[in-house]
């Protein structure tokens, strides 16, 4: 698999980690719930700085729908952040985020992989990924400020 595509299913993969462990585990929700909301912006951010941008052009219908779906991700993390961990409506508020996240990347990985191994040069998809993963280690700096 090309690089970008695999940075970005490690990222999937590490978020859908974190939601089963924030589900099961109330020991660690306060350490995971720091990381979730650093390493879900962060994903975000870098996608739409390299991923998304290169294209934009090239499937914009589905990139439109990807966009609104990050939109929508965003503000349903920044309510989700607002609730204390002991409140009652915690739990079913992070399912909620979580049906959202993972509609969202299995549209990213079975629409927006192919659209892009189908359109971008294995050259283009391997500096791709370098750029994704510089985006977000900025996205990290950014974060921790
Ligand atoms: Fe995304
Ligand atoms: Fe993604």
């Amino acid at each position: 698999m090309p690089q970008i595509l695999e940075f970005i299913r490690d990222d999937h993969d590490l978020i859908r980690g974190l939601f089963d462990e924030l589900e099961s585990n109330p020991e660690t929700r306060d350490v995971r719930c720091i990381t979730l909301r650093r390493e879900l912006p962060g994903h975000i951010y870098a996608e739409e700085a390299t991923f998304y941008a290169r294209l934009r052009d090239v499937v914009p219908e589905e990139i439109r729908q990807s966009l609104r779906e990050h939109t929508d991700i965003r503000e349903t993390l920044a309510r989700f952040e607002m609730i204390p961990l002991r409140d009652d409506t915690w739990m079913p508020a992070l399912v909620g985020l979580r049906e959202l996240v993972e509609t969202h990347f299995t549209l990213e990985e079975r629409e927006v992989f192919s659209r892009a191994e189908h359109h971008l040069s294995p050259a283009e998809l391997f500096g791709l990924g370098e750029m994704f993963e510089q985006e977000k280690q900025k996205a990290a700096q950014f974060a921790a400020i």
